[in-house]
C-alpha cells in the first residue's frame, strides 16, 4: 500500500489526514480534489514534493477516476459535498459528488481490486431525542433528515452492495462531528470563532438545543487509518470520541476562552429539518481495533482551534465576506 489516493485531500478532514500520513508513514500520497469552494490549496502547502501530488479533478470523471485507481495501493475516499446548509438550497452538486462520484470510484475500484475505504457520517442514521439513552450504532438503521445525509446515505449503500455484488475490498466509517485546523468558515465552530475575531455576536440556530458529539479531526484521522489498517473487510465502524455537548455550550465555552460573558450572542431562524441529537457509540472500533482519542478535553482543543484561526487569518480573511453575505441572504 506504498502509494495511496485521497480524495478530497484539500478541503477539511482530508487535509489534515494527508498532513498526518506525511508525519507520521513513509506513504507517497495523490490528492483528487476537484478545488471547489470548500478547497483551500494553503492547507497542502509545503508538503514534499517527492511524497505529494495535488490533481486537480473531478471524482466523477470516470476515465480520471480510473487512471488514478489503478496506480494507487489505497484509496480512501473523502470527497463530498459536505454542508447541509447547502444542500438545503441547492441539492444538486450534492447529488452529482456524493452519489455519482462515488458509482465512480467504486466502478475503478472493483476495476484494479483496490482497497478501499470510505469515509461517512453519522448524519445518515437521522437523530435522538434529547433524553433518550440510546446512541447510534453499526447496526442502527438510517434515517437521514438532509439532502446532505441523504446522499452520504445512498453512497454508503453503494459501498455495501459492491462489497456484496462484486467482492471489493471495502471497509466504512461513519463519524460525528468534527472540529480543529482547516475547517471550511462556513462550520458553526469555525464561523462563531472568525465572527468573534470580527467583532460580530455568535449566532444560534433556533433554541441552541441541538447536541452534537465533537471529535477533534486528528482523532477521527488516526480511526480511519487504524480501520484501512486493521479494519475488517466489508465492516462499518463508527468513529466518535464521547464528545455530546450543545450548541448553546459549545458557544459559551468559545465565549469565556475569547473573554465574553457565556450567554453573548443571538438566536436566529432555525436550520429546515434541523437534526436535534447525534451521538456515537465506539465500542465496537475500540474493544476491536484498539483505538483511543488524544483529544478527549474538548475546552483544551476549542484553546488551540482558536489559537490556530487567530494565527491563521490569512487562511480564512479570503472567504469571510462572502460566507457571512450567503449566511444574511438565508437569514442566518
Ligand atoms: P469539506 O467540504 O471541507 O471538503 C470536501 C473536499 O471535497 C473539498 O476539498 C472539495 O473541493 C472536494 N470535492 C467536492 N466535490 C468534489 C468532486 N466532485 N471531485 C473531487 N473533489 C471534490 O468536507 P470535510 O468536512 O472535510 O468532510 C470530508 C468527508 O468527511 C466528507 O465525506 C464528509 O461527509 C465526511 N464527514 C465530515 C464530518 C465533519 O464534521 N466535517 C463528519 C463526519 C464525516
Ligand atoms: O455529524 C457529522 C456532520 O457534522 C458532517 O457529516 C457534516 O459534513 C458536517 O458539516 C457537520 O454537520 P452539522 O450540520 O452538524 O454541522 P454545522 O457545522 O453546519 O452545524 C453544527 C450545529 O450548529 C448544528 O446544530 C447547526 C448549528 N449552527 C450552525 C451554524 C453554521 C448554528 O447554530 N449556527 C450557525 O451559524
Amino acid at each position: 500500500m506504498a502509494h495511496i489516493l485521497v480524495t478530497g485531500g484539500a478541503g477539511f478532514i482530508g487535509s489534515n489526514f494527508v498532513h498526518h500520513l506525511i508525519d507520521n508513514t513513509d506513504h507517497t500520497i495523490t490528492v483528487l480534489d476537484k478545488m471547489t469552494y470548500a478547497a483551500n490549496a494553503a492547507s497542502l502547502e509545503g508538503l514534499p514534493e517527492s511524497r505529494f501530488k495535488l490533481v486537480v479533478g473531478d471524482i466523477a470523471d470516470r476515465e480520471l477516476a480510473d487512471e488514478l485507481v489503478g496506480k494507487a495501493g489505497a484509496v480512501v475516499h473523502y470527497a463530498a459535498e459536505s454542508h447541509n446548509d447547502n444542500s438545503l438550497s441547492n441539492p444538486e452538486p450534492f447529488i452529482h459528488t456524493n452519489l455519482i462520484g462515488t458509482f465512480s470510484l467504486l466502478e475503478a475500484v472493483r476495476k484494479h481490486g483496490t482497497r478501499y475505504h470510505h469515509i461517512s457520517t453519522d448524519e445518515v442514521f437521522g437523530d435522538l431525542e434529547l433524553d433518550d439513552p440510546a446512541k447510534f450504532t453499526e447496526t442502527t438503521p438510517y434515517n437521514p433528515s438532509s439532502p446532505y445525509s441523504s446522499t452520504k446515505a445512498g453512497s454508503d449503500l453503494l459501498v455495501r452492495a459492491w462489497v456484496r455484488s462484486f467482492g471489493i475490498e471495502a471497509t466504512i466509517s461513519n463519524c460525528s462531528n468534527n472540529y480543529g485546523p482547516y475547517q471550511h468558515i462556513e462550520k458553526f465552530i469555525p464561523r462563531m470563532i472568525t465572527n468573534r475575531l470580527r467583532g460580530v455576536r455568535p449566532r444560534l440556530y433556533g433554541d441552541g438545543l441541538n447536541v452534537r458529539d465533537w471529535i477533534h479531526v486528528r482523532d477521527h484521522n488516526t480511526a480511519v487509518w487504524d480501520i484501512l489498517m486493521k479494519g475488517r473487510i466489508g465492516e462499518t465502524y463508527l468513529i466518535g470520541a464521547d464528545g455530546e455537548t450543545n450548541n448553546r455550550d459549545v458557544v459559551a465555552i468559545l465565549n469565556e476562552l475569547m473573554g465574553y460573558a457565556p450567554d453573548d450572542f443571538d438566536h436566529v431562524t432555525d436550520r429546515p429539518g434541523h437534526d436535534l441529537r447525534y451521538a456515537i457509540d465506539n465500542s465496537k472500533l475500540v474493544t476491536e481495533l484498539g483505538w483511543e482519542p488524544q483529544f478527549t478535553n474538548f475546552r483544551d482543543g476549542l484553546a488551540d482551534t482558536i489559537a490556530w484561526y487567530t494565527e491563521n487569518e490569512a487562511w480564512w480573511a479570503p472567504l469571510k465576506e462572502a460566507v457571512e453575505a450567503k449566511y444574511a441572504a438565508e437569514g442566518h
